[in-house]
């Protein structure tokens, strides 16, 4: 089964992170480790949890920084073998092909523009357009990169998928399941909107683990409906 749901594991303790794995891997194989986690247990940690399950890693890390040492930064996890590791588009044409050509077998994900940034804000810190059309720049500049995958608001991905085409894969954020509790996330879609939308796979975090305060059996059969809900 291939899943398009992508579960954030955000823990800072890895025992939690490995009994969400295993109460999860029937409905969902990437799972998403972001800097809480790989700041605090890095590479041995994500070894550890090799065990849990059988699964991809989205590995969440926001690379932005010159050419060179983004570049070296690719080739430092790779021994980590992740299906997606991200970068920031707005790092520029020359980080993009130097992290692209690093590890040709990962799939570089190009984060556009941050869905915590209002209009207003990136007016601030000089962008010239909306925060949607700086996305659709950026997906498009990321991808004539070398980059294969975009991260981008559910709103935004119907518009990115006109510029990069059916080879790309789209991720999105932002998503809750009806009449899921919108925590801080502001505009969302269903994972089905999102979906429809364009998005490949669907970022989850806590409409899932959230489930895990009552049992990892509730936890098991949010993920397994949430996958039905797809269908
Ligand atoms: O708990 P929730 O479903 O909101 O988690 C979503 C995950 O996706 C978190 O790991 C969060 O950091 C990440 N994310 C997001 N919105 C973005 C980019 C990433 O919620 N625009």
């Amino acid at each position: 089964m291939k899943s398009p749901i992508i579960l954030a594991l955000d823990t800072k303790d890895l025992d939690t992170a490995k009994s969400w794995i295993q109460a999860t891997n029937l409905s969902i194989n990437t799972y998403k480790f972001g800097l809480e986690f790989y700041l605090k247990f890095g590479a041995t940690g994500l070894k550890e949890l090799a065990n849990a399950g059988d699964f991809e890693i989205f590995l969440d890390l926001k690379l932005h920084d010159i050419p060179n040492t983004v570049s070296a930064a690719v080739s430092s996890v790779a021994e980590l073998k992740p299906k997606f590791l991200t970068i920031h588009a707005s790092g520029g044409a020359s980080m993009i092909s130097a992290a692209s050509a690093a590890v040709p077998s990962i799939s570089i994900t190009a984060v556009t523009i941050l869905t915590s940034l209002s209009d207003s804000d990136l007016l601030e810190i000089g962008f010239a357009s909306s925060a949607k059309d700086s996305a659709v720049t950026l997906a498009k500049l990321a991808v004539a990169n070398g980059a294969r995958s975009i991260v981008c608001s559910p709103f935004e991905a119907s518009e990115i998928r006109k510029v990069v085409g059916e080879q790309i894969e789209i991720i999105t954020p932002g998503v809750r399941p009806v009449g899921g509790d919108l925590g801080d996330q502001k505009r969302v879609m269903t994972p089905k909107e999102a979906i429809s939308a364009g998005a490949n796979f669907i970022v989850i975090g806590r409409p899932i683990t959230d489930l895990a305060k009552v049992s990892l059996d509730e936890m098991r059969k949010g993920s397994a409906l949430i996958l039905d809900s797809l269908n």
